[in-house]
């Protein structure tokens, strides 16, 4: 069966902004060694023009998520659903957090200790979600 074309606008922009926050970033660790080749100030310049993208990606991620629970059925979910919710709301604001404390490092443990976290704890955002969808 088809879903309602809302509901399809709905999760289709709530996993574009998850590519871009998840992927964007495993995608700019993988680049980071070769930028920094270029020039002293390639990586920072890169890291900026991606923080252009991935914080409104991370802002409709947070609004279409409100939105996906206000049209999930709360009350038809076990409670193992909303644990796991609980969980993921958890993760994706370490995920957040951290990402901003990364922006902020000044030493390269700083930015590596980080940026990891950032990155993990969006990879567990986004397998969680998946265990959401249903
Ligand atoms: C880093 C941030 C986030 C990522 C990477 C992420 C990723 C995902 C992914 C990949 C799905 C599965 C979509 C599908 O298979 O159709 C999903 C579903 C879901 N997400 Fe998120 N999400 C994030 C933030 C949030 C937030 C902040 C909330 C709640 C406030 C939320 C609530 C939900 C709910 C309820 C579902 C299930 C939707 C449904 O079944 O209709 N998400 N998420």
């Amino acid at each position: 069966m088809l879903a309602p074309a809302i509901d399809g606008i709905r999760l289709s922009l709530h996993v574009l902004a998850a590519t871009i926050w998840v992927g964007g970033q495993l995608t700019l660790a993988e680049l980071v060694p070769t930028v920094r080749k270029l020039s002293p100030e390639a990586t920072r310049l890169a890291a900026r023009a991606f923080a252009r993208l991935s914080w409104p990606a991370f802002v409709v991620l947070v609004l279409t998520g409100f939105w996906n629970l206000g049209a999930v059925d709360m009350s038809s979910q076990s409670t193992a659903w909303k644990i796991v919710l609980g969980i993921k709301i958890a993760v994706v604001a370490i995920s957040g957090v951290s990402a901003y404390i990364h922006t902020k490092a000044k030493s390269t443990v700083g930015l590596a200790v980080w940026g990891s976290i950032s990155g993990l704890s969006a990879v567990a955002a986004l397998v969680i979600g998946v265990f959401l969808a249903n």
